[in-house]
């Protein structure tokens, strides 16, 4: 009996962490970012750099359809000026709905992929989770946060170099990933020049438009986060008045208890 039992939770055991051990996968580095914490915020200088990085390189191949032009002038956004915003929306193109092309307003959405096999990015900092375990518990999402945009800054700096050829198409190697993408290595140190001085290396950009894509797929993080507090507050006040009122309303029983 006592065997049987120790079988089966072994098995078990072992059933449990195989799929975990391979979801594990690839080594995503905790980086230090400004919205992290119960009263994190964005960056608006972060953002703007990102937003350049996106524009300059990544929207080469991938898209972001989710997001509009008019929110990057969001105050706890990027905070884009409406002249800017109006030159930044104008040099895109969308569909005018009719098998040709116009140019955007700041009331369009960023275009899609342009590369079929490039997964639209409004989504991928929620989407993928830089951190797991131990052995599926998520005790580490709890410490580090979900980790997607650390995963996105470790995935665009996690080339090893490695290619491989695949039925007429090349995969490179990537340890963020764990495995081969079809996504080319990008970024290189100095790629882009920041406006704002700032040195543009690899590692600086890869954090720069891992922010700026956090930003495209939780924009109201800073209100959530600040409504989020004001709700522990109003609880603990709430907690605190009915906890007065009890008192209150018991004390004549418990008068009488004492006296009898
Ligand atoms: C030359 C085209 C190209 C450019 C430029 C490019 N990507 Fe990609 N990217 C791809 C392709 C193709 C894939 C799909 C890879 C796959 O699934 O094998 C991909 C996948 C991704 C993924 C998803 C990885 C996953 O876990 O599935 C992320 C995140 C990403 N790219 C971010 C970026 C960022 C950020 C930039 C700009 C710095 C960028 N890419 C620039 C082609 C590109």
């Amino acid at each position: 009996m006592i065997r049987k039992l120790a079988l089966s939770t072994l098995t078990v055991a072992a059933l449990c962490t195989a799929p975990v051990m391979a979801a594990e996968g690839g080594h995503v580095h905790d980086y230090a970012f400004s919205f992290e914490g119960p009263f994190g915020t964005y960056d608006r200088a972060q953002l703007q750099r990102g937003l350049q990085v996106y524009n300059e390189v990544c929207s080469a191949c991938h898209g972001l359809e989710l997001v509009t032009f008019r929110s990057l002038a969001d105050t706890t956004g990027p905070a884009i000026d409406a002249d800017t915003l109006r030159a930044f929306a104008a040099e895109h193109e969308v569909s005018d709905g009719q098998g040709g092309y116009r140019t955007a307003t700041v009331t369009d959405h960023f275009p899609g992929s342009s590369l079929e096999n490039a997964p639209d990015l409004s989504l991928m900092a929620k989407a993928r989770a830089g951190f797991h375990g131990p052995y599926g518990l998520g005790i580490n999402q709890l410490i580090h946060g979900m980790g997607g945009p650390e995963y996105i800054a470790s995935f665009v700096t996690g080339f090893t170099g490695e290619e491989t050829e695949q039925g007429g198409a090349i995969f490179y190697e990537n340890s963020a990933f764990g495995g081969n993408v079809a996504m080319p290595p990008i970024l290189s140190d100095g790629l882009v020049e920041y406006s704002d001085g700032t040195e543009a290396t690899e590692h600086q950009m890869a954090q720069d438009v891992a922010a700026f894509l956090m930003w495209a797929a939780e924009p109201h993080l800073v209100q959530r986060k600040m409504w989020g507090f004001v709700g522990v507050i109003f609880l603990v006040l709430l907690a605190s008045l009915l906890y007065l009122t009890n008192k209150r309303l018991w004390a004549p029983i418990k008068d009488q208890a004492k006296n009898s």
